[in-house]
């Protein structure tokens, strides 16, 4: 008999709030309940200041929800210390924002570097060869020693994506990575991160405000005003 493993996402009346007990307290997410099963690809939508970043932010674990329940790959997290949650986040999620957030003056082979040498796991032949093989699934082998400064707007979201993998995660949170792209390079991107999602089975929830490439998803959410409308919406 097999078991269906839990969902890689689960919240449950998950609501937000900002500057708590403050007179400007503003309530951002108003009960969002949504699943992101293993191996779904989730487009998020929605108008801008509609909560998407919050949303993800909290999903990734570098924020609190205010109220409800969030769970990943079945651990409740409400009652995690500091310490794990950023155990969970380093072993489960990756993260590509819509600007690259990579160290100029490092090669490409070094930013993807990085999240192995912090994690004090893996001996360095080990880490270079790991980084070097990431850098060549997202086509970069030709300029893995260059510094990301010197790479095209696409390349250095290439770079982005092969760190983001690089402890192999369950989960791929997209804040709006092809947002800054010109047309070819967000589809290259996007090609990208639909093709982690086939071979390894990463869980992608990939925020637009591109119709065309949402369609291309697995399913489409919305969060307009901070509450997620046509949670089971499929293409459009
Ligand atoms: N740290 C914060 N403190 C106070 N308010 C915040 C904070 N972060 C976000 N907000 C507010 O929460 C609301 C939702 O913002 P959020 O960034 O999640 O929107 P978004 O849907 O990602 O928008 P965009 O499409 O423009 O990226 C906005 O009104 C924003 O001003
Ligand atoms: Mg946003």
């Amino acid at each position: 008999m097999t078991t269906n493993p839990p969902p890689v996402v689960q919240l449950q009346g998950v609501r937000k709030s900002f500057n708590v007990g403050q007179p400007n307290e503003t309530e951002v997410l108003h009960g969002i309940d949504l699943t992101l099963l293993r191996g779904e690809f989730c487009a998020v939508m929605g108008p801008s200041g509609s909560g998407k970043s919050t949303l993800l932010n909290l999903i990734g674990l570098l924020d609190r929800p205010t109220a409800g329940a969030l769970s990943i790959c079945g651990e409740d997290t409400t009652t995690f210390d500091d310490r794990a949650l950023t155990r969970l986040r380093g072993h489960s999620i990756g993260f590509v924002f819509q600007y690259h957030h990579l160290i100029s003056a490092f090669t490409a082979l070094e930013n993807v570097m990085m999240p192995l040498l912090a994690d004090a796991g893996f001996p360095n032949a080990t880490i270079t060869a790991r980084a070097a093989e990431l850098l060549d699934n997202v086509g970069l082998t030709p300029w893995k020693d260059q510094p990301a400064a010197r790479l095209s707007g696409g390349q250095q979201q290439r770079v982005a994506v092969a760190r983001a993998l690089a402890m192999n995660p369950v989960l791929l949170l997209a804040d709006e990575p092809t947002g800054n792209l010109d047309t070819k390079s967000a589809d290259a991107v996007f090609d990208l991160l639909r093709r982690v999602n086939q071979t390894q089975g990463t869980s992608v929830l990939f925020v637009t405000h591109n119709p065309a490439l949402a369609s291309r998803c697995d399913k489409i959410i919305s969060v307009v005003d901070g509450q997620v409308v046509d949670g089971h919406a499929e293409h459009p």
